[in-house]
C-alpha cells in the first residue's frame, strides 16, 4: 500500500526521504514522488511511475535542494499508475500533500472545490485534499489550523504530511484510519507511515494516535494535537527490533530469510509465556484471567494468511480446550448481521495491525457485547493494538516480504498459547498441556530440521515452475495449511491453485485431475492418515502427479509420479506449524524459477490499509 516520508532537517532531504521510500517498497506500488522546500521557499516536485528506482534517476537528472521536503508511494486506488496521479499533490505552486487511505466523500467536495474555481489536474481522491487544504490556508494563514480545518470536512481514512511554501520551517501531519509515526531525531524530526522508513535517521518513535494532528518545525519540539484540537504529550518508544530487518542478510529475498528465520521467530513468540507445565495467561495482558475465565466461544476475525492461522485455531480450540470458535474474513463480518452469544470473546489476527477491513471489524465488534477483545499482532503501536483490551504480540521482527510467512508461524504459536490458555480454565487435561508444552519447547529444533530439505525442495519446485495450476489437500487442522500453501503459491509465482479438504475431491475438484495437474498434500501420522491415504490413491489413479510431505513414520513409497519428502515427528497438535515450511519454501522456489518479482510480487501490498 502506499507509504510517507517527510522531514524537516538541518541538512539536505533528498536522501533521507529517497531512503525512506526505498525502505517501504515492500509495501507495494506502483509510482513514486517527492517535494522539496527549497530555503529560498520555492516548492519543486519529481514524480515517477514505476518503481522509486525510476524516481532517483529523475533526482539524479535534476535533483532536489532544501530541507524540508515529503515523499510518497502510491498504490492506485483511484486512477491509474501515471506521473499525474503520482504523490505530492499540490495545489497551485505553493502547498504540496501526500496521503495514504480513502476520501469517501472526494466526488462531493470535488464538486465544490471546482465551483469554487480550483481546478483539478488528476484522477486522484487526494488532490481534493490538497484544494481543500489551500482554501483554509487562505483563510487562516496557518498550516496547522487548515489541517484542522480541512480534515474535519474529510469521510474516510487518512494519513497526510502537508508542506507550505509560506511556513517553509515546518511540516504538519495528520491521522485516521492509517498510520503514521514522528520519528524524533536530534534537532529534526520526521514523518513516516511506518517506522521502517526512518531508522537511518532515528530509533525514537511517537505512535499517533486517531484523530491526532502533529506539527513538526525546524529547532521546536515536535507538537501533537488530539481530535478535540488539545495539545497532548504522546510517549516517545524506542523502537526495539533492530534496523537488521530492513536487510537481506545474503539472502536473495526478503522472503527466503525469513523463511530461515523461523526457529528464532518461534523461539521469540513463546518467550517468557511457558511455565514448566503451562501457557502463563499473563502473558496477554493483566486483565486476561479476568477476561477469560468468563469465555465460552470464540470468535475470530482477520484477513489473508491471517485468517489462514484462525482456521488452524479453531481446530486447535475445539479439540483441545473445548471451547467453540466460529473463524470468518474480516470484509464479510464486518457487514454481517453478528449474533454474539453471552461469553463470546473477539480475537483478531493480523501481522500489521493496519489492515483496514480487521480494524473495522474490531469497531464494530466493539459495539456487540463481547467479553473482550484480544489482538494478536506483530506491531507494537499500531491500531489494532491500541484499540483492543487484550495483546498478544508475536514478536516476529518486522516481515518484508508481501508474502507472509514468519508471521504466520508466529501467529500460530500465539494461538497454542491462546488455546493452552483458554483450556487451563476450563478444564483441559493438565498433562497434555504439558505434553503440548514441552512440544513447544522442541519446536525450533524440528523447524530447524525442515528448513534444511530446502534443496530437496528446491529439486521439486522444477516439476511446477511450467504448470498452470495446482492442488493442495489437507485435512483436520492440515486443511487450512493447504489453504495457506495455495496461497502462498498463487501469490509469488501466479501459478493457479486451489486447497481443498481431500475427503472433498469426489466432490467436484477430482474432475480437474490428470498428468498436468500436480497435487501437493501435507501427510502428519495423525488420526486422519488413512483416510488421507485413501484420497491420495484416488488422484494417482486418475494420473495425477502427487508430491506429499509426510511424517518419517509414515508408509508412503516413492513411486512414478509419487514424491515423497519425510519430515521430523512432531506432536501431532503443533504438525500444522511444521507443515507450513515446506509448502513455503516449494512457493518461494517455483516463483524464483519463473521469475516473478518474489518479494513485491505484482497488485499485492504488504499492508492493505483501504478496504
Ligand atoms: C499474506 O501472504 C498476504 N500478503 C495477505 O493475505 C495478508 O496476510 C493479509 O493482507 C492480512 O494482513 P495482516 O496480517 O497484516 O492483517
Amino acid at each position: 500500500m502506499c507509504g510517507i516520508v517527510g522531514a524537516v532537517a538541518e541538512r539536505n532531504v533528498q536522501g533521507i526521504l529517497l531512503e525512506g521510500l526505498r525502505r517501504l517498497e515492500y509495501r507495494g506500488y506502483d509510482s513514486a514522488g517527492m517535494a522539496v522546500l527549497s530555503d529560498d521557499a520555492r516548492l519543486n516536485r519529481r514524480r515517477a511511475v514505476g518503481k522509486v528506482a525510476a524516481l532517483e534517476a529523475s533526482l539524479d537528472a535534476g535533483p532536489l535542494e532544501g530541507r524540508v521536503g515529503i515523499a510518497h508511494t502510491r498504490w492506485a486506488t483511484h486512477g491509474r499508475p501515471t506521473e499525474q496521479n503520482a504523490h505530492p499533490h499540490q495545489s497551485g505552486e505553493s502547498l504540496a500533500v501526500v496521503h495514504n487511505g480513502i476520501i469517501e466523500n472526494h466526488e462531493t467536495l470535488k464538486a465544490e472545490l471546482e465551483s469554487q474555481g480550483y481546478v483539478f489536474t488528476s484522477q486522484t481522491d487526494t488532490e481534493v485534499i490538497a484544494h481543500l487544504l489551500a482554501r483554509e490556508f487562505n483563510r487562516t494563514q496557518d498550516l496547522l489550523e487548515a489541517v484542522r480545518q480541512a480534515v474535519a470536512l474529510l469521510d474516510g481514512a487518512y494519513a497526510l504530511a502537508v508542506t507550505h511554501r509560506s511556513q517553509p520551517s515546518l511540516i504538519v501531519g495528520a491521522r485516521k484510519g492509517s498510520p503514521l509515526v514522528v520519528g524524533v531525531g536530534i534537532g529534526e524530526s520526521f514523518l513516516a507511515s511506518d517506522p521502517l522508513a526512518l531508522l537511518p535517521v532515528t530509533d525514537r518513535f511517537i505512535y499517533l494516535q486517531e484523530g491526532d494532528v502533529v506539527r513538526i518545525a525546524r529547532g521546536e519540539p515536535v507538537a501533537v494535537f488530539d481530535a478535540a484540537g488539545e495539545r497532548q504529550e504522546r510517549s516517545v518508544h524506542t523502537y526495539e527490533h533492530g534496523d537488521g530487518a530492513a536487510t537481506k542478510d545474503g539472502y536473495r529475498h526478503f522472503m527466503l530469510k525469513e523463511i530461515h528465520e523461523q526457529p528464532q521467530v518461534v523461539a521469540a513468540a513463546l518467550e517468557g509465556r511457558l511455565s514448566e507445565r503451562r501457557a502463563l495467561i499473563e502473558s496477554f495482558g493483566s486483565e486476561a484471567e479476568a477476561i477469560f475465565s468468563q469465555v465460552r466461544q470464540v470468535h475470530i476475525v482477520a484477513c489473508g494468511t491471517s485468517y489462514h492461522a484462525g482456521l488452524v485455531a479453531r481446530y486447535w480450540l475445539e479439540k483441545y480446550a473445548g471451547i467453540p470458535a466460529q473463524v470468518e474474513v474480516a470484509s464479510e463480518y464486518r457487514y454481517r448481521r453478528v449474533v454474539v452469544p453471552d461469553g463470546t470473546l473477539f480475537v483478531t489476527l493480523s501481522q500489521s495491525g493496519e489492515t483496514a477491513d480487521t480494524l473495522a471489524a474490531l469497531r464494530f465488534a466493539r459495539e456487540r457485547g463481547y467479553v473482550g477483545s484480544l489482538a494478536i499482532c506483530n506491531v507494537p503501536g499500531s491500531s489494532l493494538v491500541r484499540e483492543s483490551d487484550l495483546t498478544l504480540m508475536t514478536q516476529a521482527g518486522p516481515e518484508i516480504g508481501v508474502a507472509s510467512t514468519k508471521a504466520f508461524t508466529s501467529q500460530l504459536v500465539a494461538l497454542m498459547l491462546l488455546t493452552l490458555s483458554l483450556g487451563r480454565l476450563n478444564g483441559m487435561d493438565e498433562s497434555r498441556q504439558a505434553e503440548i508444552v514441552q512440544a513447544l519447547r522442541t519446536l525450533p529444533g524440528a523447524i530447524t530440521q525442515v528448513l534444511g530439505l530446502d534443496g530437496a525442495i528446491e529439486t521439486l519446485s522444477m516439476a511446477f515452475a511450467e504448470k498452470h495450476h495446482a492442488l493442495f489437500l489437507g485435512r483436520g487442522s492440515h486443511f487450512p495449511i493447504a489453504l495457506e500453501g495455495a496461497l502462498k503459491l498463487k501469490e509469488i509465482s501466479y501459478i493457479h491453485a486451489e486447497a481443498y479438504p481431500a475427503g472433498e475431491l469426489k466432490h467436484g475438484p477430482l474432475a480437474l485431475v490428470d498428468s498436468e495437474m500436480p497435487v501437493i498434500s501435507v501427510a502428519p501420522n495423525d488420526e486422519l492418515l488413512e483416510k488421507l491415504k485413501s484420497n491420495l490413491q484416488e488422484v494417482r489413479a486418475r494420473g495425477g502427479e502427487l508430491f506429499v510431505f509426510a511424517d518419517e513414520s509414515v508408509r508412503l513409497e516413492e513411486a512414478e509420479g509419487v514424491h515423497v519428502l519425510r519430515l521430523p515427528h512432531v506432536d501431532e497438535a503443533l504438525a500444522p506449524i511444521l507443515y507450513t515450511l515446506p509448502l513455503q519454501l516449494l512457493s518461494y522456489h517455483a516463483a524464483v524459477l519463473k521469475g516473478t518479482d518474489v518479494d513485491q510480487p505484482r497488485n499485492l501490498a504488504k499492508s492493505v490499509t483501504v478496504e
